[in-house]
């Protein structure tokens, strides 16, 4: 009997665990980042660089995000440091794409 509820408190562990929502790039994109980057990357709205063609790695893409660069703004107010890495994951595949 005491393995079984032991059982249960896990599972309902388990359960609380993969309510949390994970940082979708995706959305995060859709929501920030097409107004000048346009879905596909390279919309170049208000001189945005063209992430399909861009060259930066993740930590480097992660630091502009942060920061921001120019005319970008810093998204540090609006983003938690997961959802900037997983939005800069995203513009990745924005270039494997091509
Ligand atoms: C207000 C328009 C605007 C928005 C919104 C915006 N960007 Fe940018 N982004 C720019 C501009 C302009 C540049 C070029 C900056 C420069 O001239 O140094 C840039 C550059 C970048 C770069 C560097 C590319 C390179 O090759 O150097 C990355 C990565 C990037 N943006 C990602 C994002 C992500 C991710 C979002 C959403 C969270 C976002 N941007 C939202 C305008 C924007």
């Amino acid at each position: 009997m005491r393995y079984l509820s032991l059982a249960f408190v896990l599972l309902g562990f388990l359960y609380a665990c993969s309510q949390i929502p994970e940082a979708d790039g995706h959305e995060i994109y859709k929501t920030y980042c097409v107004s000048c980057h346009g879905a596909k990357g390279n919309m170049g709205g208000n001189g945005a660089f063209d992430l399909s063609a861009s060259a930066l790695g993740l930590e480097e893409r992660v630091r502009v995000i942060h920061t921001g660069r120019n005319t970008m703004t810093s998204f540090k107010a609006l983003l938690s440091p997961e959802q900037i890495r997983a939005v800069a994951e995203y513009t990745l595949e924005l270039k494997q794409n091509q």
